[in-house]
């Protein structure tokens, strides 16, 4: 039997016998085990095999649970991140470790050539990236390191250091992306988005002709199943589009992909408060920022929500349409806290109803419509649970007041981190374990979980600040001690 098999074969029963705080501490230490075997010296692999480099929304989701194990290593993971920032404001979506031979993963940085491609846009020359970008958690996750040790932080200088980073970081999304000219950010590329193969890319990547299977090799098969990835005609897209891209210079606003996603931009709103409070902490008011994340609230509801389907939808920018598919990126918005109250507990009806069936037939959220026609439960994004979606819909429940929903969900994605062995994505219905093991945030987001923080501030916004000021409907009392 190999180790995850063997770890999925743990049943999550036995450990029920136990006290409740041996158990968690003996999670806590399976899950500090894994951060420490990811751990490279300055920065955290997704994991050592599939993801042997950094990755810009791993790191943010790694920095937060680091965050309870070692805030300074937490500060490190990000400061390491956005020392790769390009002078555009761009933090891109993979730093290359140049330990790593080119070959362990596809696309390399040959691939890529971010110090000559990307020269115009700004890349740095000491080192290789990515020329794409990944949702923006960093603003976020740099508040919460904060908050775990602000004597730390402030001797550090950590918030003054990264502060002008993540503002140019967010200047980049809201105006070299704005490609929808509607407010909101556009994804180029479905690595961005980070949910590589969801179906809701299906419609705007059949316009792109794939670039010949023979021209690439990929290398995640070395470490995943086939069935656990996205097929060889995705990739042949995927090569197709960042080849463009690159050809472009990395200049925006010329390619044939260009998608306005709720995940994206829900998590560039929680940043955007996420700055606010961080700009208050160096002594700044942080209204402006308060205020712009209330405008871009607006425009996420006017141009994704969907009211038939009670949730948001991504936009294809280049069709002009609402694309018709129900992805857990449309619930993710629950996260943010100033959003109307009828939307809120619209979205909460919705994970609850049979699409993604919260709390009943599945054990931990799906990434996809269960009634959808092109679900698969095994196949990366078309249908698996991911922690970091449980995580974000988790925080959202608990900031809305759904306090036994998200007390559910907590204990959904403890157990299943644990019997999982700390997989990277997971059968909604079953909990088997897919893709790769000891994944750096599934070990990551569990620890932040059993610290079970109130949620009420984690997203940088207290309910009386946001409302006070803004004036933003009132939602639903959450729990706040
Ligand atoms: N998720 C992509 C991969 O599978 C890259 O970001 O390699």
């Amino acid at each position: 039997m190999d180790r995850t098999a063997e770890l999925v074969a743990r049943p999550a029963e036995r450990t029920i016998a136990y006290d409740p705080a041996v158990r968690a501490s003996a999670l806590h230490a399976r899950a500090a085990r894994v951060l420490e075997a990811n751990w490279t010296g300055a920065s955290t692999v997704p994991s050592r095999g599939l993801y042997p480099h950094q990755w810009s929304w791993d790191s943010a989701f790694i920095a937060i649970g680091l965050r309870h194990l070692s805030p300074l290593r937490a500060q490190t993971e990000l400061e390491t991140l956005l020392d790769a920032q390009w002078s555009d404001g761009r933090i891109p979506h993979i730093v290359f470790n140049p330990s790593v031979p080119l070959d362990a993963y596809f696309p390399s940085p040959d691939f890529w050539r971010s110090s000559t491609a990307g020269r115009a846009a700004g890349a740095p020359r000491t080192v290789q990236t990515s020329g794409i970008v990944q949702p923006p958690v960093h603003a976020l996750a740099a508040w919460l390191v904060h908050r775990a040790d602000p004597g730390l932080s402030r001797g550090r200088g950590f918030l003054a250091r990264v502060y002008p980073k993540l503002a140019a970081w967010h200047r980049y999304l809201l105006h070299r992306r704005d490609l929808g000219g509607g407010g909101l950010a556009s994804v180029v590329h479905p690595w961005e988005q980070g949910m590589d193969n969801s179906p809701c890319w299906d419609a705007p990547l059949a316009r792109v002709v794939p670039a010949p299977a023979r021209s690439f090799r990929r290398a995640d098969l070395d470490h995943g199943a086939p069935e656990d990835r996205p097929t060889d005609l995705d990739y042949g897209r995927y090569v197709r589009l960042a080849t463009d891209y690159r050809d472009g210079g990395y200049a925006d606003g010329q390619g044939s992909f260009a998608v306005e996603d709720p995940a994206f931009n829900a998590l560039l709103i929680a940043s955007e408060h996420a700055l606010a409070r961080i700009a208050r902490e160096l002594g700044a008011t942080g209204t402006a920022r308060h205020a712009r994340a209330e405008r871009l609230t607006t425009a996420l509801l006017d141009r994704l929500w969907d009211p038939e389907r009670g949730m948001f939808l991504c936009r294809d920018v280049r069709g002009g349409n609402l694309i018709p598919e129900r992805s857990v990126s449309g619930l993710v918005p629950l996260l943010l806290p100033t959003l109307p109250r009828e939307i809120a507990e619209t979205l909460v009806r919705t994970a609850r109803g049979p699409h993604f069936s919260l709390g009943d037939t599945t054990r931990l959220l799906p990434s996809y419509d269960l009634l959808g026609e092109a679900f698969d439960p095994h196949r990366y994004w078309r249908g698996p649970a991911w922690f970091n979606t449980a995580w974000l819909m988790e925080r959202g429940l608990r900031t809305h007041g759904e306090r036994q929903l998200a007390d559910a969900l907590r204990q959904s994605v403890l157990k299943l981190a644990d019997s999982s062995g700390f997989a990277e994505y997971v059968d909604p219905y079953t909990g088997e374990a897919c893709g790769t093991a000891d994944f750096g945030w599934t070990a990551a987001l569990a620890l932040d979980l059993l610290h079970d923080e109130p949620a009420w501030d984690t997203y940088g916004v207290t309910y009386g600040a946001a409302l006070s000021a803004f004036g933003a409907k009132e939602v639903k009392g959450g729990d706040r001690g």
